[in-house]
């Protein structure tokens, strides 16, 4: 199997050769002319070759005038020209005994290390909104909303932290979502997910469509914890930093070019919802 493979590999790595260059291709042509004559005696000997022409050498090339360096620039994330983005964390749990701090400070720490976002934590714990939805929403519910709408419009993307429940999301989450409309649209929501043996996947696959009827945006890359509980030790520190980071970096460049492509287009012409 092995000697299939790496033969196959050869033949297309040739093949590309030959037809980017056509040098495999003359040079094959060359040695089986060669081996005809030796097999067939009648065949007239191979003409002389004639030697290539001395080639004319290259005239001097004056050197280039002395160009002030470019100083060596490291790009900085994604936005960094512009405001920074406005980014809304939704902690999404609310449980008794809730896991989600232990994530969300992960996450916030790399946030912070980012100078293309604000971030500000919307904590459902802290919020109580009515389950009962209303067009004309009472003082209580008023209050509750008080505490998260204006956050929610003023934010430019989203990162929804979510565990999951019997392969869904929290029912506090949908809550959030469906007491609003306008605050979602034209805005790119990213995901970290955490959970047991399916690190709250599903849970973010749901989302993906309800988010879709708000005319959000999601975006592809997420992060995600397997077994949360065993990958953060006692001080909350992830056990796998590099690899946890990495998929942060990741879902976060997406949603800050998503963010700002949809700021920057928002503010030439109104989204058509
Ligand atoms: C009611 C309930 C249902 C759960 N269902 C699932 C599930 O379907 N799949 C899964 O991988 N984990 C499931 N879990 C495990 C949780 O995702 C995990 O304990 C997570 O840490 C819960 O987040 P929290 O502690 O912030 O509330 C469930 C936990 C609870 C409390």
């Amino acid at each position: 199997m092995a000697n299939t493979t790496s033969a196959v590999g050869s033949t297309d790595a040739e093949s590309t050769l030959s037809s980017d260059t056509g040098l495999t291709a003359t040079a094959t042509a060359t040695v089986t002319a060669t081996a005809d004559r030796a097999a067939a005696p009648d065949l007239p000997p191979a003409p002389d070759v004639t030697p290539a022409p001395d080639v004319t050498p290259a005239p001097d090339v004056t050197p280039a005038p002395d160009v002030t360096p470019v100083p060596d620039v490291t790009p900085g994330p994604v936005g960094t020209a512009t405001e920074p983005l406005k980014l809304a964390v939704i902690l999404g749990s609310n449980r008794e005994g809730r896991f989600g701090p232990v994530v969300s400070d992960w996450f916030l720490s790399r946030t912070a290390a980012r100078a293309d976002f604000t971030t500000d934590l919307i904590d459902l714990a802290e919020t109580d909104l009515p389950s009962a939805l209303s067009f004309s929403p009472g003082p209580r519910a008023r209050a509750e909303l008080a505490k998260v709408t204006s956050r929610l419009a003023a934010a430019d993307a989203f990162v929804v932290l979510t565990p999951e429940y019997n392969h869904s999301f929290p029912a506090v989450i949908k809550s959030l979502i469906d007491w609003h409309f306008y605050e979602w649209q034209a805005k790119p929501v990213g995901f970290v997910s955490y959970g047991g043996i399916s690190g709250g996947l599903r849970a973010v696959e749901q989302l993906r469509q309800v988010f879709a009827e708000l005319h959000a945006v999601t975006v592809r890359d997420t992060v995600s914890f397997h077994r949360a509980g065993e990958r953060f030790d006692d001080q909350g520190r992830p056990e796998d930093p590099v690899g946890c980071d990495t998929a942060a970096r990741t879902m976060l460049d997406q949603l800050a070019w998503w963010a700002l492509a949809l700021r920057d287009a928002k503010s030439v012409r109104p989204y058509a919802a």
